[in-house]
């Protein structure tokens, strides 16, 4: 794919209540197909820059275009078709629904677009698959989400966020709760599934070990100019 998948312009943002922003972020860019490493310290806005980008927060000034879309000109209704066509969302607290099964949670994406649906083709198989990729047991996919290990729900998580194959993968600390044989094998599988479905990549860590795997590494200060680690 050419292009952009993700570009920044001028972007300012602040929490409520909050006296002094949080991101002055005059320029940033991932092109389509591109695998990112973002890592800076605790507190410095990573996954508010994130929350931005999945149009679940919105700025105070500037642009977020995904695909030449910005974002932020849409309605909230508009958006959130726009995330749940394009974006696979790993979060950082899962969000992953407690009552529901594994595998139930893993197809959620599907319900909410018919994009992603009908790119997943046969909807169960797939997610079967992703979770066998993800080394998740079959005794646990009827399991509800609440009654899995943190480990293995960041697990669900990943096979949520991949199902239907996004243009946009966003993963926040994903391989936190994980082993370190499992971790590689996490982030192995985020490259691999995002390589064959052409899909961009903006993964956040503390963990640089990891950053090795991919095509770039952008420290958050480096093209944040509110230096959010002294508040932190
Ligand atoms: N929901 C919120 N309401 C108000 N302020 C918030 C909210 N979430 C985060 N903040 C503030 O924004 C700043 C950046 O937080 P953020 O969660 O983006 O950091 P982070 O880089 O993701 O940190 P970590 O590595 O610990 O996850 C912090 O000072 C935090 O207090
Ligand atoms: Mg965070």
């Amino acid at each position: 794919m050419n292009g952009s998948a993700i570009r920044i312009a001028d972007l300012l943002f602040r929490w409520p209540r909050q006296p002094r922003p949080c991101l002055d972020i005059p320029a940033f860019e991932i092109a389509a197909g591109e695998r990112v490493f973002l890592h800076g310290p605790s507190g410095s806005g990573k996954s508010s820059l994130l929350g931005l980008l999945g149009g679940v927060a919105q700025p105070e000034r500037g642009a977020i275009e995904l695909f030449c879309t910005d974002i932020t000109r849409l309605s909230a209704r508009v958006r959130d078709q726009f995330r749940a066509d394009h974006i696979g969302f790993i979060f950082q607290q899962f969000n992953l629904l407690p009552w529901l099964s594994a595998l139930d949670n893993v197809l959620l994406p599907c319900t909410f677009s018919a994009t992603r649906r009908q790119r997943a083709d046969d909807v169960r198989a797939e997610a079967m698959r992703l979770l066998t990729h993800l080394d998740l047991a079959p005794d646990l996919w009827p399991q509800p989400a609440a009654e899995l290990s943190v480990g293995q729900q960041q697990r669900v998580a990943a096979a949520r966020a991949l199902i239907g194959r996004p243009e946009l993968l966003i993963a926040d600390e994903p391989t936190s709760a994980l082993d370190a044989p499992r971790q590689q094998a996490f982030v192995d599988l985020l490259l691999r599934e995002s390589g064959a479905a052409g899909a961009a990549l903006l993964f956040v860590s503390h963990d640089d070990r990891l950053a090795a795997h991919f095509d770039r590494t952008v420290a958050l200060a480096d093209i944040n100019r509110i230096d959010g680690a002294a508040s932190a």
